[in-house]
């Protein structure tokens, strides 16, 4: 799994080597193997291993990204990997939506959108069970909503949103633009670092993309 995180992202070399990154790798597979330890196997999160390896993957990756902001802005101990377990399990919702729609390689219908669209939902439901805490639900529900309030499924903006829901957001979409696809290759860091700045203060939180953009800084050292 350790390999699969490190080698799906299209960094820079330069950035792997860089000690707050190697740190989030550090965490995310520290909660990864905690939650394959055979008395947590119930936890829904584990079926993504054997439904949708690309979910999972980028799952990780979102949570790998998410600790890296999280950290740029004093998250600690608890509420550090609070915040990483909802990135972990924030398309949860997805174990829920037809393989045939998840991974249709071309454009998807109205029908077929408004059937996504269901996933934070979806991942609301498969996780009752589990009692999780407020922290780790808000980015399952929210991470979706966009900070002008063109998102879904509630149409939140700007404070509504938790604080834990607007880093997952700008996680998820970074994690997408620069990851492989089976139809596409990844966009370099820096590139799609210029995208998710464009849509500061529209689609994400101006604070989150300034962390972000900190997180990102070359290392002169
Ligand atoms: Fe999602």
């Amino acid at each position: 799994m350790d390999e699969i995180i490190i080698h799906n992202l299209n960094f820079n070399p330069m950035l792997l080597w860089h000690e707050k990154l190697i740190n989030a790798v550090t965490i995310v597979n520290g909660i990864i193997s905690e939650i394959k330890k055979p008395q947590k196997a119930r936890l829904p999160w584990y079926r993504f291993w054997i439904y949708d390896q690309e979910t999972l993957i980028h799952s990780a990756n979102v949570s790998l990204l998410t600790i890296l902001i999280a950290r740029e802005m004093g998250y600690q101990g608890k509420n550090l990997e609070e915040v990483a377990l909802g990135a972990l399990l924030h398309d949860l919702g997805k174990l829920e939506v037809p393989k045939s729609i998840l991974n249709k390689p071309g454009k998807l219908t109205e029908d077929e959108y408004e059937v996504i669209k269901k996933h934070p939902q979806y991942g609301m439901e498969l996780i009752k069970p589990f009692c999780l805490s407020k922290m780790i639900q808000q980015p399952i529900i929210q991470h979706h909503e966009r900070w002008n309030g063109k998102g879904y499924p509630h149409g939140l903006k700007k404070e509504e949103i938790h604080p834990n829901a607007q880093i997952v957001a700008v996680a998820d979409v970074l994690a997408a633009l620069i990851e492989d696809r089976s139809y596409r290759q990844g966009m370099g860091v820096m590139g799609a670092m210029e995208i998710i700045a464009a849509g500061k203060a529209k689609e994400f939180s101006p604070i989150i993309v300034d962390q972000l953009l900190k997180v990102f800084t070359p290392v002169t050292h």
